[in-house]
């Protein structure tokens, strides 16, 4: 973009925006460039990404072949009414579903996850039409700021949106660490309830249990590999389909292409977003071959199939395998996840390190052993890490608030690492 614009400019642009976080708890950082895992500032300075911008940049952030791609497609074709099919949507669902695990084979796409989350639920819907009673979710989930996705995940009460939010049960989620239970027994516990709410309080069988195979923006948590089996067995007892949102969880951030293949479970519906347009917008649903697709006009928005994100997330798919990212992320997740778990003896600070591949959560607390959540030390880990360049993410939407997120690019390198993970050191030395 040119720079002909002063920082007055830029101030009464960011006085007029309805949203963002630029005015909370954000540094307001006016970004301005961002290459791998690397973003600056308006003003040159430079931070390492741990946050991929929303956990989208898996491949790195504008990669030369994913901008060259989209930029051809643009200049060619950039916009075309659902009716029509384009080169790079057949292209890209023929890739995509070849690599799907199981008989995850027909694909729809969209833009955004939220959307993705809903294309899922009305494909649950029309798949199971008799099943007219609540949506099955787990605490603490996030599936979208869409309204009927909104309503999946968002636990407040009275407030302004839920009047309009569908019907949906909550379950508990296995967080053995603060349950104070062992993982076995956890499971347990959570395989009952959810036995219990389909069996005496749902009323009518729930089409679907959608479910992050790991939780993101609540509590940046995974589950005991049982426990994935598990619902998988309580649903298929009972008809009710398995959807992973795989928004934050796919396209191999778990250090596989879908966290479904990282635990071993195919779901019937696996939305996908995020890093797959590697950087552009791009979202979908791959779905089971035993599921009926839709009727003409049941899903057709009208950017729903953007040729330039279909083509921006062709070229990712080739620079994900050209570069080897899937084994590169569970390299450098082990290797980040080492360095953090290091620092816990030295800081107490630090309760849980946990997430496979480059979905890390690290939860803070006042006492390691109360487990007290340290939730405005978290706010203030943050703002710090941002001075000493490295940009986390924290848990705010829900849970407990307590929880730093280090999802960086995939092309992340150990040099990286050393740096986040020594700032967080300096960061934590500081006096609390
Ligand atoms: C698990 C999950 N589902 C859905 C969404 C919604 O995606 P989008 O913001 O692209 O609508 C998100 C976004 O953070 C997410 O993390």
């Amino acid at each position: 973009m040119s720079d002909s614009y002063v920082e007055d400019d830029l101030a009464d642009g960011r006085a007029a925006l309805l949203s963002g976080w630029s005015t909370g708890s954000e540094p307001g950082l006016v970004i301005t460039r961002a290459s791998g895992a690397l973003v600056w500032d308006a003003k040159g300075n430079e931070y390492i990404d741990c946050t991929s911008m929303a956990w989208s940049n898996n491949i790195g952030a504008s990669v030369p072949e994913v901008v060259e791609a989209a930029f051809a497609q643009a200049r060619q074709l950039s916009h075309l009414r659902s009716n029509f099919d384009s080169v790079p949507l057949l292209l890209l669902s023929k890739a995509m579903t070849q690599q799907a695990p199981g008989d995850l084979k027909r694909i729809g796409f969209t833009l955004h996850g939220s959307l993705a989350v809903e294309m899922a639920m009305k494909l649950a819907m029309a798949n199971r039409p008799d099943h007219t009673g609540p949506w099955l979710t787990l605490t603490d989930a996030y599936h979208g700021r869409s309204l009927a996705s909104m309503g999946l995940g968002w636990p407040h009460t009275n407030h302004a949106f839920d009047r309009t939010f569908p019907s949906v049960l909550r379950v508990p989620q296995p967080y053995a660490y603060r349950s104070g239970r062992s993982d076995d027994e956890e499971v347990d516990f959570c395989i009952a309830e959810l036995r219990d709410a389909i069996t005496r309080r749902a009323t009518g069988l729930p089409p679907a249990l959608i479910m992050e195979p790991v939780q993101g923006n609540g509590t940046q948590l995974d589950f005991p590999d049982r426990y994935y089996r598990e619902v998988q067995e309580v649903c298929a007892e009972h008809d009710i389909l398995l959807v992973f949102d795989e928004v934050q969880t796919g396209f191999g951030r778990s250090g596989s292409m879908w966290a479904a293949e990282h635990y071993g479970v195919v779901p019937d519906l696996l939305v996908f977003g995020k890093g797959v347009g590697g950087g552009f917008p791009l979202a979908g649903v791959l779905s089971s071959t035993k599921l009926a697709g839709f009727q003409p006009g049941d899903e057709a928005l009208t950017f729903g199939e953007f040729p330039v994100s279909l083509a921006a997330g062709l070229a990712a798919l080739k620079v994900l395998h050209r570069d080897n990212l899937l084994a590169e992320c569970t390299a450098m997740g082990q290797y980040a996840t080492q360095a953090l778990n290091e620092l816990k003896p030295r800081h107490p600070l630090i309760g849980d390190v946990r997430g496979p591949g480059l979905l890390i959560g690290v939860e803070l607390v006042r006492d390691q052993q109360t487990r007290e959540p340290a939730a405005e030390q978290t706010l203030e880990v943050y703002r710090r890490a941002a001075d000493l360049g490295v940009i986390l993410g924290t848990t705010r939407y829900a849970g407990l608030g307590n929880v730093l997120k280090i999802k960086p690019p995939l092309c992340l390198d150990t040099d990286g690492a050393d740096f986040f993970a020594d700032a967080l050191d300096r960061v934590l030395a500081e006096g609390w």
